[in-house]
């Protein structure tokens, strides 16, 4: 067995040597600009784009003209919230979003009520759960946007998405989801769940960092977005910059493994996770499980450790890559605002360990896992 044992894969995930053997051929020989008209190298390109962009669609249930290719989850979070901020201010300057979001969200729209927007951030439940109700209570006249996250990256709560939609779609306001984390791990699909935009990131489902799209729905309320990058007019006009070929055709092929192996590896997943769970729950006293119990991520487990120091904690699991329930900023360790935000103490938040699995986990590695991490807590206690 492979030490540190990897458990950490809402971070990032290795890419797939079949999604590696398929992109590889774009960086040497295949090397072409997917935007020149003129020669055999572009066209190879280009079909290359376009055929990723259909395996994109198909994992989510679009067409694939509604795909806008960009580097990541981050941009096209970005894209979508500042883009229809632009096109919508000062007519409507009101979004709805959580407190448990990305900071990828969370920090756009800090930067856009500098600009004039206001942003209600809705509380979540202990469980991380954004009822309709509250997005109803907050929606008004001047509301453009809904921004609510898919399943949270920290401790796996799935959000009511298709009811939240369709009473966007009511409004006629743009419904936007960040469905980064889930992805790849619990099925999607926009149309029946009233998606107008969605983010997706290429590294959280085993195709390469740095590159990801954004799902535009047509004749939707998202295709109003005002573009962010200038230039040559790319991607129908909503992201300039030569296309990523090699990332793009990555991001593709993964999709379409994730579309075939969904059920199988949800399944497995959640075996494998229940196994980690329960062997560290009845093993190590004095702890419990954070987010949603019965709705969440299939790979996910967010444990809390009472009596034991956070930064102790998470320095002691040596053998295992875990991430814990605080970020390094560049000044300290804060506790994580998502735990703090469901009701966690700091003291807690910061004793907190999300075990995140993917399709790489062994059983060996989770009965390894459950024995070490009650070795590391006892001691330390
Ligand atoms: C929910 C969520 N949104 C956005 C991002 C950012 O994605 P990217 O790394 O592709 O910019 C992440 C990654 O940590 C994430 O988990």
């Amino acid at each position: 067995m492979k030490l540190p044992i990897y458990l950490d894969y809402n971070a990032t995930t290795p890419v797939d040597k079949q999604v590696l053997d398929c992109l590889l051929p774009f960086f040497s020989e295949n090397f072409g600009n997917a935007a020149s008209r003129s020669h055999l190298y572009g066209w190879t390109a280009q079909e290359a784009v376009e055929t990723a962009r259909q395996q994109v669609a198909d994992l989510i249930g679009a067409e694939t003209k509604e795909i806008v290719f960009t580097s990541g989850a981050t941009e096209s979070n970005n894209l979508i919230i500042k883009g229809l901020f632009e096109s919508s201010f000062p007519l409507k300057r009101h979004i709805i979003t959580a407190e448990t979001e990305h900071k990828a969200v969370l920090d756009v729209c800090k930067h856009l009520e500098k600009l004039g927007a206001e942003v209600s951030y809705l509380k979540p439940d202990n469980v991380g759960n954004i009822t309709l109700e509250q997005v109803q209570k907050a929606t008004r006249e001047d509301t453009f946007l809904i921004t609510v996250m898919f399943a949270n990256n920290e401790i796996g709560t799935i959000q009511p998405i298709q009811a939240i939609g369709a009473w966007a779609k009511e409004k006629n306001i743009c419904f936007h989801t960040d469905a980064t984390q889930a992805l790849g791990k619990i099925s999607v699909n926009v149309n029946e769940m009233n998606i107008d935009a969605l983010s997706l990131s290429g590294h959280k489902l085993y195709a390469p960092k740095g590159v990801g799209a954004l799902y535009l729905k047509k004749k939707s309320p998202a295709t109003h977005l005002m573009a962010q990058m200038d230039g040559g007019k790319h991607e129908r006009g909503f992201r300039s910059g030569t296309l990523n070929v090699a990332g793009i055709v990555g991001l593709g092929k993964a999709c379409e493994l994730a579309r075939n192996s969904l059920l199988f590896e949800n399944q497995k997943l959640s075996v494998l996770r229940d196994k980690l769970e329960q062997g560290i729950l009845q093993n190590v006293s004095n702890t419990q499980v954070n987010g949603n119990p019965t709705n969440r991520l299939p790979n996910l487990t967010n444990i809390s450790f009472g009596g034991v120091d956070g930064e102790n904690l998470l320095m002691s699991f040596r053998d295992i890559a875990v991430s814990s329930g605080s970020a390094c900023t560049s000044a300290s360790v804060e506790p994580s605002y998502v735990l703090k935000s469901i009701g966690l103490s700091d003291e807690l938040a910061y004793a907190s360990i999300r075990f995140s699995l993917g399709k790489y986990t062994t059983e060996a590695e989770i009965d390894f896992t459950i024995k070490y991490v009650r070795e590391v807590v006892e001691a330390l206690r």
